[in-house]
């Protein structure tokens, strides 16, 4: 499989272009792939998720081929390689030594190279890589979350709307959207099983994620990107790395209005002096507010040996309903706490992650180009207001946190790069 069909490429590359594919459409509907109908995929970002994608996306569909694979560490990029060797879809994992590319620029190798491209490194990169994806003219699969700032959020709602101008997929991360019975209750939700939503309560209360201790010869970004999770400029905190998907059930459940205005509190209790604990909060509470009164909470914190819950309470103006995080044991009920809804013991519950795959890989076959990345950008951002809320202490309007032009990252990341000292709220403008 070294030797790609090029007028197959040429094939998806034009009809991506032209509005993508009707005539894909009809010559290979989903599940009669012919052998030469590949889809060439590449990966950016070999760590645990994106093993995960690229596995999913193979399954997904029996054309596609994992052509090319990149990472900021090769360490990563062998185990990444390795772990899908062992998979059963290991003959069409095609990435010999002139395919795999490793360092901050790998995408750029990578792009040129495939039909769609899976963007899975750490989400301070995400906004860049997207654009270029989308330049290039490649179907994206896009893991959550997709910007750290707003800058980053403005250049990812550019990117949104070019993709769909060229006719290309852009598949979100923001994998509960994929999930039956969350699909099954929000579908009701939307529909007005509840009446008018007037509030949303919802909880991401987890321990702690690891860490590594620093090691010999490493430099500070390899210290930092191997602790990303803990870094602001890597991750957006952990609101807008972990927390962020009960933000985007928050942004579901509201039907994806934008909030008004947002406050905010937060500290670090648990993990002060602690390098590879970075510069991130352990805690936030967060409330945003909507048009005419629509009020959404969140709780989120990483401390350890504390009561774990992940869950949303939606409340409306005819009942209320339960999303249970940990199961699909979700209900609905009226006033009189009669159950109105429920989903079934048998209901299916496929996974996730397989669906978010599936979906993409159809909608590339059949031509009808799905785009997701409005939700999933306005996501992000909302958890980023949380953050610059709790940091600044400030009540911020959507306006302004949308016009911030804060960007995180640091100014240079070839030499020292300092470990910031998280904000104390007060001390920083919520803007700027
Ligand atoms: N949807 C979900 O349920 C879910 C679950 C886990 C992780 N995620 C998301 O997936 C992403 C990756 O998380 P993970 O758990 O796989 O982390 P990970 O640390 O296992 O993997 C991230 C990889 O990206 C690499 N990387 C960093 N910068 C890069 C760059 N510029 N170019 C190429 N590679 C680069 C790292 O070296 C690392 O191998 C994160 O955004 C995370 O939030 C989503």
């Amino acid at each position: 499989m070294n030797d790609f069909n090029p007028s197959r490429r040429t094939f998806i590359t034009t009809t991506a272009m032209a509005g993508f594919g009707a005539a894909l459409a009809s010559r290979t509907a989903w599940g009669s792939v012919r052998a030469d109908d590949r889809i060439r995929i590449g990966l950016v970002g070999c760590g645990g998720r994106g093993t995960g994608a690229a596995a999913q996306a193979l399954n997904a569909d029996p054309g596609v081929v994992l052509v090319a694979m990149g990472d900021a560490f090769k360490d990563r990029l062998d185990s990444s390689l390795a772990n899908l060797l062992k998979e059963p879809v290991k003959d069409r994992v095609d990435v010999p030594a002139e395919r795999q590319f490793v360092g901050l620029d790998c995408v750029d190798k990578v792009l040129p190279l495939v039909d769609v491209i899976l963007l899975c490194s750490t989400p301070g990169f995400r906004p860049e890589q997207l654009a270029k994806a989308v330049a290039a003219g490649k179907h994206i699969f896009c893991e959550k979350p997709v910007c750290v700032d707003a800058p980053g959020y403005r250049s990812v709602i550019e990117s949104t709307r070019l993709a769909r101008s060229k006719g290309l997929c852009l598949a979100s991360g923001f994998c509960w959207r994929s999930a039956s019975p969350e699909r099954a209750i929000f579908g009701e939700i939307l529909s007005g099983r509840l009446g008018e939503v007037v509030s949303i309560n919802a909880t991401y209360l987890t321990g702690p994620l690891g860490t590594r201790r620093r090691q010999e010869g490493w430099s500070d970004l390899d210290f930092q990107m191997r602790n990303w999770q803990h870094f602001n400029w890597l991750s957006g905190d952990h609101i807008v790395e972990q927390a962020v998907h009960s933000v985007d059930k928050i942004n579901w459940g509201m039907g994806g209005r934008h909030p008004t205005r947002c406050t905010a509190i937060g500290s670090r209790f648990c993990r002060e002096d602690i390098p590879e604990c970075g510069d991130i909060y352990d805690n936030f509470t967060c409330t945003w507010e909507y048009e005419n009164g629509p009020r959404a909470v969140l709780m989120t914190r990483q401390q350890p040996n504390c009561f774990n819950l992940n869950d949303d309470w939606i409340n409306g103006t005819k009942g209320y309903a339960w999303v249970n995080g940990w199961g699909p044991t979700h209900w609905i009920k009226d006033y009189s706490g009669k159950t109105i809804w429920a989903y079934p013991k048998d209901g299916a519950t496929p996974d996730m992650y397989q669906v978010e795959h599936n979906t993409l890989f159809k909608s590339i076959r059949d031509g009808r180009p799905i785009n997701e990345g409005e939700f999933m950008a306005d996501s992000c951002m909302m958890a980023i207001m949380g953050r610059m809320a709790a940091y600044s202490g400030q009540r911020l309007s959507w306006e302004d946190a949308v016009a911030s032009n804060e960007v995180l990252r640091p100014a240079s990341i070839d030499g020292s790069i300092p470990i910031l000292k998280a904000p104390k709220p007060g001390d920083r403008k919520g803007t700027t």
